[in-house]
């Protein structure tokens, strides 16, 4: 059974004395690590009047991925839960469970909403693109869906990314179905259907490639300049940034001036920054460098109203099926462990606290799944610069939980104090390396995280 009670994150609790094997040194600090940065990414954001938002997954909203998606972003985007092919998977017959969870996650926790997205090429229903349709049924479709979909949630979602990758890499028009059938045109139809639809909410048109000068962002410059000149509806221009390690365009920030100076918003609506796995220390720095770089060129401009992550967690990523071999996109490693990006990120919106110091042994503790009355939990204990030959970790339960199973660990608890120390096997954490355990509890009326240390 599901439950909607919001779900506290996991806490880090840093050891920054014990830099060799032998000290596992009886330091208890309490520093929560997604927030070692101190502030959420979210009231960084805030404070400078800018997004900071994350595409999600609807189904994984809870637990610790939806407690760092609601405390770290003021913005959603659904990952794949808008697009026509997850709405209307056959004709008629809609399926809005995933999009509507998102939503009403995003209300209850005080996010914008980004739809996304409503004309697009790719991951259309197949009744849609098997069909031989007429120009006009064609737009008559496209009409209808815009009509349909914008109106469920209209007043509700803030942006809606109507077209979505237009352009070729040269600047042609990409042969789609709607340009196909439609013409260059189907973009103003598609704005114009959607302004109807939900008059509050910002249009948008978002491609990939078009973050610095080129052929394809001057294509789409030309298309926003001739679309406002005819009075067509059309308020930003997304920029995906779908980037590369170490391939941050230089004319990032110039590039979102021109769109600026056109008299729309412009927003980085699906930014990962790819690398060639495994990731290693000097490729996480790099990556770190460029998502300031990219959250710069943002906050240069006064139009460009954020950035969204495509993804916060590499575990949420969609780069490892995408492009093989790539992957630790995101601010997040898979263990919901914030990366050296994440600091950068912290960093560029003004947070003032520094990354953790190298040297470190770190606990994390996250809620892996929950039922009404049970969960299971585990706590990473992870080693970057350090190394220990035995731990032992404690925590003060907030709310009545108990442990009522472990593994990997001896834990024993007494009253609301839990202590786990390893098992004979997995004392030993070398530099680079983690040890996990896991344990099984009951809880009722919540289950907030407790703050660990680590001693
Ligand atoms: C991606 C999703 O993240 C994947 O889960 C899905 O399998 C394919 O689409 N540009 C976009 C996004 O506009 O909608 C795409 O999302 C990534 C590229």
């Amino acid at each position: 059974m599901r439950t909607s009670r919001s779900l506290r994150a996991r806490l880090t609790a840093l050891v920054t004395g014990a830099a060799t094997a032998a000290a596992a040194a009886l330091l208890t600090l309490g520093a929560a690590p997604a927030q070692a940065a101190g502030t959420p990414l979210r009231d960084l954001a805030a404070a400078k009047g800018k997004v900071m938002g994350t595409a999600v997954t609807g189904s994984k909203l809870t637990g610790t991925y939806g407690e760092i998606a609601s405390r770290e972003f003021n913005a959603l985007t659904p990952g794949n839960a808008m697009k026509w092919g997850s709405v209307e998977p056959t004709r008629g017959n809609f399926d809005w469970a995933e999009a509507d969870r998102i939503v009403t996650f995003a209300e209850a926790h005080g996010q914008q909403l980004r739809g996304h997205t409503l004309v697009w090429h790719s991951q259309n229903p197949s009744w849609l693109t098997n069909g031989s349709w007429t120009s006009a049924e064609l737009g008559q479709l496209m009409k209808d869906h815009i009509a349909l979909e914008v109106g469920r949630y209209k007043g509700r979602l803030a942006t809606w990314d109507v077209v979505n990758e237009p352009f070729n890499e040269d600047g042609t028009y990409r042969q789609t179905l709607w340009y196909n059938g439609l013409g260059a045109d189907y973009i103003a139809q598609a704005l114009t259907a959607a302004r109807a639809a939900d008059p509050s909410a910002k249009l948008y048109i978002n491609d990939y490639n078009v973050e610095g000068v080129n052929a394809k962002s001057t294509a789409l410059y030309n298309l926003v300049k001739s679309l406002k000149e005819r009075g067509v509806p059309i308020d930003g221009v997304g920029l995906q940034a779908h980037l590369i390690l170490g391939q941050v365009p230089s004319t990032m920030q110039q590039n979102i001036q021109r769109f600026a100076d056109l008299g729309v918003d412009v927003a980085i609506t699906e930014l990962d920054i790819r690398m060639q796995l495994p990731a290693d220390s000097a490729k996480l720095t790099r990556q770190a460098a460029d998502y300031k770089a990219v959250m710069n060129a943002c906050l240069a401009v006064s139009r460009c109203v954020g950035v969204t992550v495509w993804g916060f967690t590499d575990s949420d990523s969609w780069i490892p099926d995408t492009f093989p071999g790539q992957g630790a996109a995101t601010p997040y490693d898979e263990n919901y462990a914030p990366k050296p990006a994440y600091h950068a990120i912290a960093e560029a919106l003004g947070g003032t606290t520094t990354p953790p110091p190298t040297g470190a042994c770190t606990a994390t503790y996250s809620v892996t799944s929950q039922w009404n009355t049970g969960f299971t939990g585990q706590v990473r204990i992870a080693c970057s610069g350090a190394a220990l030959s035995s731990w032992k970790v404690g925590w003060t339960f907030g709310a009545g939980q108990r442990i009522t199973q472990a593994w990997n660990a001896g834990c024993t608890q007494s009253g609301a104090a839990v202590t786990c120390s390893n098992a004979s096997y997995n004392g030993t954490v070398p530099d680079g390396g983690s040890v996990t355990f896991g344990f099984n509890g009951s809880w009722s009326g919540s289950n907030p995280v407790p703050t660990v240390s680590l001693g």
